[in-house]
């Protein structure tokens, strides 16, 4: 394509008015269109086209250049022609040898079809050509150096444009000619815009529309420049990622390391293959070894990458442990692992039956309840082995981070996954039992709050997706059977206390512990310590003992850390004087084992005191003995409390101290006694913290004690809430607070009328062995409480009462006692 130079005359065709209209060949152009003061080769084959060449060399009237719509179209009607185009002037014709043409057009100016005349030869059309006035208005000037600058950015980034064609277009004033030679070098410009600008008359509309379109050209030229500049960039990297790794691992090579390397991921690779695992899974852990290939292996970043495939490769993602078991069988096997809890193993093998049942886990998860060492944990364990499971256990104590029930990110230095997770790994199998330990001591703060994540790993309709941050796929734990332990089930939260169903385990008994001791304990540690062909002889008078004056629990994890310390001790004997010897513990030789007593069998008050009562209280470490103090000194009718008490405490103590008020005259006081006394009530073991209600009726006899100074009966315990009317109210765990009581040597009992139900649930032994007194109200608990209190209320009958009885003898020189009806028992 040429141009004309900017001063050269035009190839004139004759001008004037009348001669606008004019007739002449037309030559339909495909994906071209000719514009003004354009120089184009064509190159021509259609006959219809050569013959309309040769007329226009044989008349000299020009021809109509014109761009056909569609290139495609072979045989053009005139419909498929545009209706503008440009009278152009045939500079040279060459006949080439296979009977096309070549020839050098010039165009001269637009024209405007008007009609198509009937010729079969070629296209003859009337044409009238259009006049372009170009006037340079300060608009036009504006415009036209806009286009010279953007034509300059364009040339820049096109590289198809010679530089010169700057040059050549500066040189350009006239706006018209400007246009049409700028447009015909927009080389990506589509053929309907390029005729869109052929088709505008007006120069400076003509300009504004180019302007336009250039504009949208640059910014495509520039996305394009951008994108191979970075795939250029991203090729280096490439090639010099692949460059550097070949090098390291021909010096890997040297160094010897990469067969090893190699071997590795070999090894992973084949483990993979084997490895049944979810497909998600599966392309996690190959994409990450893919990885691992490019990396060197001592890097740090290899080492995260290696483990996280080892721990994906470790899980049991869907290795189950066969369990075909009977339910005949889970009731001898939780029989054999652990004496008495009949109601807890009942509950256990119900809820086994309808497990097996139904087939699936669907059903609550167990939570086993209860004071420490009753064997929470050692009935998870049992329930693993009666169905086959294999068993797992992570404690939950002191767990204050999300991250922990759930992992960390592996973007993190060091990331784990979560106990759970972890958990899994350890049990090999994806159905273990897997134990909860200790849910009530899990805590939350500002890192989150691990009991929602747990709530996610109990809840059946959840979890079998758990998300562990670390893994970061889905993990099926819908097969795990949970098993949790708590102390305190108020400690748990309440959403997920809704997920379990809640079994309590209670404290034992002395007869318990002593029956435990003998069939369990005794035989385990024996073996334990390697003591199974000795002849060692532990009495049952020995083991209580032990019980009595070397521990203090509801539970027997003291009594069978104190029997573990004897065996050692006998066992270090064996191994210094052979296993020939022989072994008698008795209750005498204890202390030779154990050192001095730790506690006294009878620990309370031996004479009837003023001021002092033994109450009863309940902990999630069972019942225990809480003796209430209360001394009156002369005053201004202060009361203060001390000793650690909660608030509700608090306000047992201000409701006894009202109702004592309120029954001054009975108790022979005088009117306004609270004006002249201080009183000082005080809980000892200041250390320990204490809170419930159950404590009123004793703060109010021992308040009433101090102020009328009757001593209170020292074989008596007691337990209830106080209205302000003296009404006694009914309190929780009766069972553990009697075995507190029986524990402590207590042989009587005060307790809520409203409680004689509960009696029911207390061993009978312990029932048998103590008096029990049920109390409506608090005129009753004070006759049966304070040594001659029978005169100070004479308005209300005495309920019956038993005297103490004489303690069990303890003295090491006689045999202990042992309780009742249990068989003497002797262990080999
Ligand atoms: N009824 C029982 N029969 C036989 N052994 C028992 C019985 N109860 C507890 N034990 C034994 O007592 C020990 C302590 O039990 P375990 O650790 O299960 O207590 P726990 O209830 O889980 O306590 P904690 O609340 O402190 O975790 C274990 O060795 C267990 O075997
Ligand atoms: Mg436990």
């Amino acid at each position: 394509m040429f141009f004309k130079n900017a001063g050269n005359d035009d190839h004139a065709l004759p001008p004037g008015p009348d001669s606008k209209r004019k007739q002449m060949p037309l030559l339909p152009l495909r994906d071209v269109i000719m514009f003004p003061h354009m120089v184009q080769p064509l190159f021509v084959g259609r006959e219809k086209s050569i013959n309309a060449l040769e007329e226009a060399m044989n008349t000299d009237k020009g021809i109509l250049l014109v761009a056909q719509r569609s290139a495609k179209t072979n045989d053009p009607s005139p419909d498929d022609n545009y209706a503008v185009g440009t009278v152009g002037a045939i500079i040279q014709l060459l006949r080439l040898p296979d009977g096309t043409v070549k020839v050098l057009v010039e165009g001269k100016r637009r024209a405007r079809i008007l009609r198509y005349l009937p010729k079969n030869e070629f296209f003859l059309v009337e044409v009238e050509e259009i006049d372009e006035k170009s006037e340079v208005t300060v608009e036009v000037e504006a415009l036209v150096r806009s286009i010279n600058a953007t034509f300059e950015t364009y040339v820049k980034l096109n590289k198809k444009i010679p530089p010169d064609m700057l040059v050549h277009v500066s040189g350009i004033e006239d706006p018209s000619r400007l246009a049409d030679t700028i447009v015909a070098h927009l080389t990506h410009l589509k053929l309907e815009d390029k005729q869109e600008i052929l088709e505008i008359e007006d120069p400076a509309k003509r300009l504004e529309k180019l302007y336009s379109l250039m504009q949208g050209e640059i910014e495509i030229l520039q996305v394009e420049k951008k994108i191979r500049a970075r795939v250029k960039k991203q090729m280096e990297k490439t090639q010099k990622e692949y460059y550097l790794n070949e090098q390291m691992r021909a010096i890997q090579k040297e160094l010897g390391e990469k067969d090893e390397f190699r071997n590795e991921i070999g090894e992973l690779e084949e483990k993979l293959k084997t490895k049944n695992m979810p497909d998600e899974a599966r392309d996690k852990v190959e994409r990450e070894i893919k990885k691992f290939k490019m990396m060197s292996p001592m890097s740090a970043e290899a080492t995260v990458v290696r483990n996280y495939i080892d721990w994906m490769l470790a899980l049991p993602w869907n290795e189950v442990t066969e369990e075909g078991y009977e339910i005949a069988d889970c009731e001898r096997i939780l029989g054999e692992d652990h004496y008495g809890l009949d109601k807890v193993k009942d509950r256990i093998v119900e809820y086994l039956a309808v497990q097996k049942l139904v087939g699936k886990l669907k059903g609550p998860i167990l939570c086993l309840a209860g004071p420490p060492g009753v064997g929470k944990t050692s009935l998870g364990k049992s329930i693993a082995r009666a169905t086959g499971r294999k068993f797992v256990r992570i404690s939950l104590g002191g767990v204050r981070d999300e991250a922990e029930v759930r992992g960390h990110r592996r973007t993190y230095i060091g990331a784990l996954p979560g106990k759970i997770i972890q958990g899994m790994r350890r049990a090999g199998s994806n159905n273990p039992v897997f134990l909860l330990d200790e849910v009530d001591k899990l805590s939350s703060d500002f890192r989150g709050d691990p009991s929602s994540a747990l709530m996610e790993v109990l809840d059946p309709e959840q979890n079998y997706m758990f998300q562990d941050h670390y893994l970061d796929s889905d993990y099926d734990l819908s097969k795990v059977m949970f098993v949790c332990t708590a102390n305190q089930l108020q400690n748990i939260p309440a959403p997920l206390q809704d997920r379990m169903e809640i079994i309590r385990v209670e404290g034992y008994t002395e007869v318990d512990k002593l029956q435990i001791a003998v069939g369990w304990l005794v035989p385990k540690l024996k073996k334990e310590n390697g003591l199974d062909e000795v002849d060692v002889t532990v009495t049952d008078n020995a083991i209580l003992h032990v019980i009595r004056h070397y521990t203090r629990e509801s539970g027997v994890r003291s009594l069978e850390r104190e029997l573990a310390g004897i065996f050692r001790k006998i066992a270090r004997r064996v191994a210094k004087e052979g296993k020939e010897i022989k072994v008698r513990v008795s209750n005498k030789n204890v202390p030779t084992f154990l050192g001095v007593r730790k506690f006294e069998f009878n620990e309370c008050e031996t004479t009837d005191q003023i001021g002092v009562v033994n109450g009863l209280t309940w902990t999630g470490f069972g019942g225990e003995i809480q003796t209430v103090e209360v001394a009156v000194v002369p005053g201004k009718g202060k009361l203060s409390i001390t000793g650690n008490l909660g608030e509700v405490l608090q306000e047992s103590a201000q409701a006894a101290m009202s109702y004592i008020r309120s029954r001054s005259a009975d108790l022979g006081l005088e009117d306004d006694f609270y004006q002249k006394f201080d009183i000082h009530v005080h809980l000892p073991e200041g250390a320990q913290p204490k809170e419930g209600p159950s404590a009123g009726i004793t703060l109010a006899v021992a308040i009433a004690s101090a102020l009328t100074k009757r001593p209170v009966h020292c074989s008596l315990a007691m337990t209830g809430e106080i209205t302000l009317r003296g009404r006694v109210l009914p309190i929780g765990g009766l069972k553990e607070k009697m075995l507190a009581a029986h524990r402590a040597g207590l042989r009587h009992v005060l307790i809520p009328k409203a409680n004689e139900k509960d009696i029911a649930e207390v061993p009978d032994k312990i029932v048998k062995d103590m008096t029990i007194v049920l109390a409506e109200h608090m005129d009753e608990v004070l006759k049966a409480a304070l040594v001659g209190g029978e005169e100070l209320l004479a308005r209300v009958p005495m309920p019956p009462r038993s005297e103490p009885k004489p303690e069990p003898a303890t003295d090491d020189d006689h045999e202990e006692h042992v309780p009742g009806d249990m068989p003497t028992h002797v262990t080999n």
